[in-house]
């Protein structure tokens, strides 16, 4: 049977990750998290002294990136890759409300999504890829045969996460993470390279009052008709 693409881009908490990991799972594909990507090169800008609070040196970054190498180590126990950085396992520390402040400011610069875009088209270029992220769709393979566009309510999207991150023993605010799922929103759908924008071909659901095996029994059933025609 012919391997395809499929690109699901949306917003933050939007299950994205969650139903591309168990698609690809029972496809047999291979699973992008493009976004644990930025979160990386985020990881290493906080630890590097590259970006703070009040301050994001965005030139001396650039001139660092050569340096930064993030990989994918499949993890048979969790039954997924999980991300490293400089060949430590990163997977957990990019996973922080801290991280996610500053990620979206990181995710506008061109120098670094160019990088990581390259990087993602090397992953899929095979096929036989599920890809989450922003643009995956409309930048990184606007070829896809199957494109979903993922959308809820910001106040579900919240929940979802604040109830992720507890569960994790982070201690966070709900407000807090409502904040940052706003405020990254607005980052990524307003920056001028690559904003996250549904693909016209791309298929849009609303999950807010779906349960995440709704959302994926959906999914499932468009990736096998789209595979059965190309077949
Ligand atoms: O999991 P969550 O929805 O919080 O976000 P993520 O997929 O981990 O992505 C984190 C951030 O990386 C996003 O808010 C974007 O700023 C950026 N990103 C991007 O610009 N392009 C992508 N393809 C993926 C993520």
């Amino acid at each position: 049977m012919d391997k395809i693409t499929i690109a699901i881009d949306g917003f933050s908490s939007t299950g994205k990750s969650t139903v591309a990991k168990r698609l690809a799972a029972t496809l047999g594909y291979i699973y992008v998290d493009s976004g644990a990507m930025y979160r990386a090169v985020t990881l290493y800008a906080m630890n590097n002294g590259y970006i703070g609070e009040d301050y994001f040196d965005e030139a001396g970054l650039i001139a660092v990136l050569h340096n930064i190498d993030i990989t994918f180590h499949f993890n048979e126990e969790l039954g997924f890759a999980e991300v490293f950085l400089n060949d430590i396992n990163v997977e957990k520390q990019i996973r922080t409300l801290e991280v996610s402040r500053f990620v979206s400011q990181i995710a506008t610069v061109s120098d670094i999504r160019e990088k990581m875009v390259l990087q993602q088209q090397r992953f899929g270029k095979d096929k036989g890829v599920v890809m989450d992220g922003r643009d995956i769709g409309t930048v990184v393979f606007p070829h896809a045969e199957l494109k979903l566009f993922m959308i809820a309510t910001a106040e579900k999207r919240a929940q979802r996460r604040y109830d992720e991150l507890i569960a994790r023993g982070d201690e966070v605010d709900y407000e807090d993470v409502l904040q940052n799922v706003q405020s990254r929103d607005h980052i990524d759908s307003t920056r001028a390279d690559s904003p996250l924008t549904k693909a016209d071909d791309a298929v849009e659901i609303d999950n807010s009052e779906m349960t995440l095996e709704e959302q994926f029994e959906i999914v499932y059933q468009y990736a096998l008709q789209k595979i059965n025609k190309t077949t």
